[in-house]
């Protein structure tokens, strides 16, 4: 096994469902999941995809990791498969993963592009998880609910407005059904990530003549930790938060991002590329101006 800051068995006896399974981030987290007992069952668009996917994960883990094609635009096959599922044993948890966007000018969306990122985002994610949740309810099941948001939730995201739209509403879904569901044994949680390299996303964030145009940078010079997120790193948080030792965690939104969204939080993060010689600079710019006002008092 891959190295990991967890038992090998801390998911031993857990069912995962992870939409977007087969690839990107999903994949990241399914493949750990799998590494620590749990048994995974992942669901995407494309079947060759997912059951390649599926058996390389197999392959490295020599855990249990089953393949649906369920594509959760469709609220009827997610219930139908949902069943299917627990028709063999429930699920005891749910990571909302899949999800879709592209960067464009606000202005030019249509109603059917709106509707391309939110009918995955926003009413996939919502379906599928109360796809799951009636059936925890309806059965006595203890359940945890993992989604991946972005930290635009907090601060919008100008040019990806249905993906920031649709993300925020996942995650005032997060924290209502903490509320909600809460008595009823079901945790709610979202993880909310900043750059992690995936094809996905990459493609339709920073196509490659963007990428060229703005001189081929990853953007890693704006992030305080000064580098990118590693797929491990990620899954390492999902793995803390799918396992019973923080049962007492719910409704929360944890970024793991460098932190990058608090750079456009402060009036000053810029700052942090200033040297030695320029605070020494600032120093005596502000002395010399407290020394002018100290004189203008006194005389
Ligand atoms: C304007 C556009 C457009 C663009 C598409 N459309 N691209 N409008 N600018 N660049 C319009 C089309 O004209 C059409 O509207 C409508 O959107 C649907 O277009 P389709 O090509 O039919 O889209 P579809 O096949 O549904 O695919 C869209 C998608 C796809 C589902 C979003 O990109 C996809 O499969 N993505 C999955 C992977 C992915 O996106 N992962 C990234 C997740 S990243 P009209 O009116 O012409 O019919 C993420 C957060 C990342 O979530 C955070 C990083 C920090």
């Amino acid at each position: 096994m891959a190295k990991s800051m967890f038992r090998p068995d801390l998911l031993a006896g857990h069912r995962i469902l992870v939409t977007g399974g087969g690839t990107g981030l999903g994949r990241s987290m399914a493949e750990a999941f799998a590494a620590h007992g749990a048994e995974v069952v992942i669901w995407g668009r494309r079947g060759q995809v997912l059951e390649e996917a599926a058996a390389e994960m197999r392959e490295a883990t020599g855990g249990t990791v089953t393949p649906m094609a369920v594509d959760i635009r469709n609220a009827g096959q997610i219930d139908e498969a949902m069943q299917a599922i627990f028709d063999e044993k429930p699920l005891t948890g749910l990571v909302n993963n899949a999800a879709g966007n592209f960067i464009s000018r606000t202005e030019d969306l249509s109603a059917n592009a709106f509707n391309a990122i939110a009918s995955i985002v926003a009413h996939g994610t919502f379906n599928t998880t109360v796809a799951a949740g009636r059936r925890w309810i309806a059965g006595g099941h203890r359940g945890n609910i993992l989604s991946i948001v972005t930290t635009w939730v907090w601060n919008g995201s100008a040019f990806t407005v249905p993906s920031a739209m649709s993300k925020a509403g996942v995650a005032a879904m997060t924290r209502s059904l903490a509320v909600e569901w809460g008595p009823k044994g079901i945790r709610a949680n979202a993880i909310a990530p900043g750059p992690f390299p995936t094809k996905g996303a990459w493609e339709r964030l920073m196509p490659a003549p963007l990428a060229a145009k703005l001189g081929g940078g990853t953007g890693a010079d704006d992030i305080p930790l000064r580098r990118l997120g590693d797929h491990f790193e990620l899954a390492q948080l999902a793995l803390f938060l799918m396992a019973d030792e923080c049962e007492y965690l719910t409704g929360e939104i944890i970024a793991i991002d460098g932190g990058q969204w608090l750079v456009s939080a402060g009036n000053f993060s810029q700052f942090t590329r200033l040297d030695a010689a320029d605070w020494e600079m600032i120093g005596q710019a502000i002395r010399a101006t407290n020394q002018q006002d100290r004189a203008q008092r006194t005389t």
